[in-house]
């Protein structure tokens, strides 16, 4: 994916020390009498060479240093060297973070949620194109709104799933999808959707004040993948800020089957949702970290 080149480099600052060379992936500066010159005709605008220049020659337009100032917290602008970082610490604010199924009735401040979106933007993408998108839902009515819409889709394919006789026909001419999901989901879904009509338990995003949809917009070359690996730096980010979050499959899928329901919420055509992570305060606490089952792990 071919971007314009926002590529500016000070040729008074440039000693033609040719790191920015090195570390480009496209290509986009040659050395020319001993001075780093942009003469590529394309640029990822990741910035590497802004990142590695020692006399801050090179600016990319492109970025926006906004993205990067935080209203929570503040960073310290200066790259991080490999290896310089407590890793059990790190290891330990991942192995920390579960899903969370239990929050206090407390709003998150904006400042938080938008400190959330941007550290999201931390994730790496595919060619660098951030074709990424993200919805904030920042009040319990907003979430409460999205769960009942949720709800509804899943309401009525629930329903439609208990006719034997079209799970039948279905799997007869190859679509068993209608009767997996009848055995294996039909039961558990009807107990939450009786809770949540007689007793207001929120089983799908658990009470959680907040919510963030991540999604991708047309054009991005690995669009789920970018979305998700933006919502692992925001689930972390987020343990790391005292909030709690989960995931929330059924609101995916049902936003996946039913785009009108995220053009409501302002989604652009096209526009496609991967992840609804639910966060709010958390009303529950752990003791000890418990791991994972043993991967399927070969070394080839
Ligand atoms: C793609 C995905 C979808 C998920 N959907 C839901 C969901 O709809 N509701 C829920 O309570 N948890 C959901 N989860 C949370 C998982 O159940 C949870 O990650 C898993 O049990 C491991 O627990 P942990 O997150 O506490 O480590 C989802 C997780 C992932 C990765
Ligand atoms: S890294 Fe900076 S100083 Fe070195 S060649 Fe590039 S622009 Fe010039």
């Amino acid at each position: 994916m071919p971007q314009e080149v926002t590529t500016h480099i000070d040729p008074e600052l440039c000693n033609g020390c040719g790191l920015c060379l090195r570390v480009c992936p496209s290509q986009t500066i040659s050395l020319v009498n001993g001075k780093a010159r942009v003469t590529g005709d394309s640029s990822l605008n990741c910035g590497h060479c802004a990142a590695v220049c020692p006399e801050g020659a090179v600016t990319v337009g492109s970025l926006d240093p906004e993205q990067s100032r935080f209203d929570t917290f503040s960073l310290e602008q200066i790259w991080l060297p490999f290896g310089d970082y407590d890793l059990a610490g790190l290891v330990r604010l991942m192995a920390s973070r579960r899903s969370c199924r239990n929050y206090k009735d407390r709003p998150v401040p904006r400042e938080m949620l938008s400190d959330l979106v941007k550290i999201g933007l931390s994730a790496p993408s595919g060619t660098n194109s951030q074709l990424w998108s993200f919805t904030v839902l920042s009040s319990r009515e907003r979430v409460m709104a999205m769960a009942s819409e949720v709800g509804r889709v899943i309401r009525d394919f629930n329903r439609l799933s208990e006719k034997a006789w079209l799970r039948g026909l279905l799997r007869l001419v190859g679509k068993p999808e209608l009767d997996d999901y009848y055995r294996e989901y039909h039961q558990s879904v009807s107990r939450a959707l009786d809770e949540w009509d007689n007793q207001g338990v929120d089983r799908l995003f658990h009470g959680a004040s907040a919510a963030i949809l991540v999604g991708s917009l047309p054009g991005a070359s690995c669009p789920a993948e970018d979305a998700l690996l933006a919502s692992g730096q925001m689930l972390l980010a987020a343990q790391a800020m005292g909030l709690g979050t989960c995931l929330v499959g059924y609101a995916v899928e049902v936003l996946k089957r039913q785009p009108a329901l995220a053009r409501q919420l302002g989604a652009r055509p096209g526009e496609k949702i991967h992840a609804v992570i639910a966060l709010g305060w958390p009303n529950e606490k752990y003791r000890r970290i418990t791991g994972r089952r043993a991967p399927v792990l070969r070394w080839a």
